[in-house]
């Protein structure tokens, strides 16, 4: 059965819009909470919860990793550039998975997968180094057979699929199908060399359907939508809803 993992960081976002730098001030109530967040998602099925320690820390801190790894009771999936800072700090944590992802800090969000062809080394370098730490390794990639090849190559245990063009297609019919072709034919390839086939970006309780229909994916990692959902009718439900369309694939 495809999993859910849900990506938290924009109740980070969400907090860090009012309380930036006072994250660590016990005199006032600091809202959202990423972790209550995070054991709501929990409690609504979440099989992993993904959070993204960017350079700028523009949302989730530290301090909220370190909780997260604490008092969560799924899987801690951290997503992050291979930045030497953020590779010494998660081999400290020591998360269930790493999700390595390309980092522009001009980017409003993670905008491409990580291009292998020129990053291999740097790739490989932390693979290694967080491996060793006890992580399952993915990268983030598009859904092209090179950069697959070379995930593998490279030790990864494992790719996700980056769907962000498949949910940018959304309203050119042709043009989505081509998208959904191209990462079945990558699910299946991936899986063909051993790795672990995730996928995410961009999806939602609308694209989610067709997607889990036409590839078998471990894993989908889902976060903006649960979390603008959950606005309307809380993270427990958001995410409940969500693990029901996947089911039903
Ligand atoms: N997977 C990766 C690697 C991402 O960078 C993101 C966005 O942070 C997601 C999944 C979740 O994307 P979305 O918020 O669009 O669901």
């Amino acid at each position: 059965m495809t999993k859910l993992g849900v990506n938290i960081d924009h109740s980070a976002t969400l907090r860090q819009a009012r309380y930036r730098g006072l994250e660590n001030e016990t005199s006032i109530v600091i809202e959202p909470d990423p972790v209550e967040i995070a054991l709501a998602a929990e409690r609504g099925g979440a099989d992993s919860i993904t959070a993204h320690l960017r350079e700028d820390r523009r949302h989730m801190q530290d301090a909220d990793i370190k909780l997260l790894r604490q008092r969560i009771t799924t899987k801690l999936n951290l997503e992050m550039a291979c930045s030497e800072e953020i590779i010494k700090f998660a081999s400290n944590i020591r998360p269930d998975y790493v999700c390595l992802v390309p980092e522009n800090r001009l980017e409003v969000t993670t905008e491409g997968g990580v291009n292998l062809v020129a990053n291999k080394d740097k790739t490989a370098r932390a693979i290694e180094i967080l491996s060793g730490a006890g992580a399952v390794c993915s990268v983030f990639v598009d859904p092209d057979e090179i950069q697959i090849k070379i995930a593998h190559e490279i030790g990864a245990a494992a790719v996700e699929l980056h769907t962000g063009a498949y949910a940018n297609a959304w309203g050119n019919p042709p043009k989505k199908l081509g998208e959904l072709n191209r990462l079945a034919a990558a699910q299946k390839f991936a899986e063909s060399l051993g790795l672990i086939v995730n996928s995410g970006h961009g999806i939602n309780y609308e694209n989610v359907g067709e997607l889990v229909r036409a590839a078998k994916f471990n894993e989908l990692n889902i976060g903006h939508t649960i979390i603008s959902r959950s606005l309307l009718v809380g993270m427990e439900r958001a995410t409940a809803e969500m693990k029901e369309l996947i089911n039903a694939r």
